[in-house]
């Protein structure tokens, strides 16, 4: 057999990428198994979304390759989208890069602006394919402590004395995911200044900002951030799109110019019926957001039941898909979502994959139907 690269040395397969073939395992197998592990969105698109995807099959240029940085409109789309929901003007020629998703931008990202040696603030707890893809690239990986004790906010003085000297790129990912907190304003005024004063590229991943979150913020609002800041965002959880993978970089000409140099030897653009679809998503008026979002609360009512049911406590105030909640002391969270996985047939995510201060949480998902997190309360009370 051929070796595989020694880049592969320090990384493993996604955690859900296991974890699902062993769920999907024992479904074959007949098990009824409730899914509360990913933030998988199950709810319908907005129904105009389909109707952008269909029309565009009568373009007759649908079939052939796209534009590396997606079409004018849908750029033109996205800049009416942030000046819309964030007040963030954004100039749709320079400042406006569309992806396959946001997850791939954290990929982008790393390869237009990493060298091996150089070290990257990655929260902890927080989304492994900051790390992972660090690793891909050669940098190294500097966890920064994220604790309930100072809201999840990072300390960012403490992080000035231990020495920065290496550190080229920090990832910020708020509103907070798995935690669901949210940053302040100062929180994110005080990261700008600390990236400005040590040279630090800072990037703000804002998958999860219009869900149960009554503050949609981003970082490109703040004063000082377009010199020094990117933001990603997708339509994955806004607009329950996560299978058609639509995400986008947004920020300085100067950093979409080198990001687009990795981009566009990787991919050859975009669907245009997927790009038509995403359009129309982000002119969705704002009836869209309010009955998203009354489904998510509806649900996370039973998975506050359910968290009680296993005698969790837990941040009523946290926003996002997820409830983050955290384990009687001395229970081991992934012994225990495996029994629990094994005796009553539910899956739930243990907060150790997030990282070391995800230890002694878990995170259950609300992209169920109210009837599964019913049985599912039903199975763990
Ligand atoms: C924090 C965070 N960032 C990025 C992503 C990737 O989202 P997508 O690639 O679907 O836009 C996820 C997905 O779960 C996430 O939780």
């Amino acid at each position: 057999m051929i070796s595989v690269a020694n880049r592969l040395a320090h990384i493993e397969e996604y955690y859900f990428s296991m974890k699902l073939r062993e769920v999907a395992a024992l479904k074959a197998k007949g098990r009824p198994i409730i899914n509360l592990g990913i933030g998988s969105p199950d709810l319908d698109p907005p129904e105009r979304v389909l109707n952008g995807l269909v029309e565009a099959f009568e373009d007759p240029s649908a079939h052939k390759y796209q534009s590396y940085q997606g079409t004018p409109e849908l750029r033109e789309a996205i800049a009416g989208f942030y000046k819309k929901q964030f007040d963030v003007q954004l100039d749709a020629s320079k400042n406006i890069l569309p992806l396959m998703g946001s997850k791939e931008g954290i990929l982008h990202i790393s390869m237009a602006f990493l060298n091996p040696g150089d070290e990257v603030l990655i929260p902890n707890p927080g989304y492994p394919t900051y790390a992972s893809v660090t690793n891909l690239v050669g940098a190294t990986p500097v966890y920064y402590d994220l604790e309930a004790s100072n809201n999840w906010h990072p300390d960012l003085l403490t992080l000035e004395k231990n020495g920065l000297e290496k550190v080229k790129l920090m990832w910020v990912n708020y509103p907070h995911m798995p935690t669901g907190a949210i940053a302040s304003n100062k929180l994110f005024d005080n990261l700008i200044a600390f990236a400005k004063r040590n040279n630090i590229l800072l990037v703000n991943d804002n998958p999860y900002s219009f869900v149960l979150n009554p503050f949609p913020r981003s970082i490109l609002k703040y004063k000082g951030a377009k010199e020094t800041c990117l933001e990603l965002n997708s339509l994955s959880k806004t607009f329950n799109m996560a299978g058609w993978r639509v995400g986008m970089v947004l920020g300085h000409e100067h950093y979409l110019k080198a990001i687009l140099k990795v981009k566009s030897n990787m991919d050859s653009g975009m669907f245009l019926g997927i790009q038509r679809g995403a359009i129309e998503a982000l002119e969705c008026s704002e009836l869209w957001f309010g009955s998203l979002n009354s489904v998510y609360e509806k649900r996370r009512q039973i998975v506050w039941q359910i968290a009680d049911a296993l005698k969790c406590t837990y941040d009523k105030s946290a926003t996002g898909m997820f409830v983050w909640a955290k384990l009687p002391e001395h229970i081991d969270a992934e012994d225990y979502v495996d029994l629990i996985l094994e005796e009553r047939s539910v899956f739930i995510a243990p907060g150790t994959i997030f990282g070391s201060n995800g230890i002694g949480y878990i995170r259950i998902s609300l992209c169920a139907e109210i009837e599964e997190l019913e049985e599912a309360l039903k199975r763990l009370s």
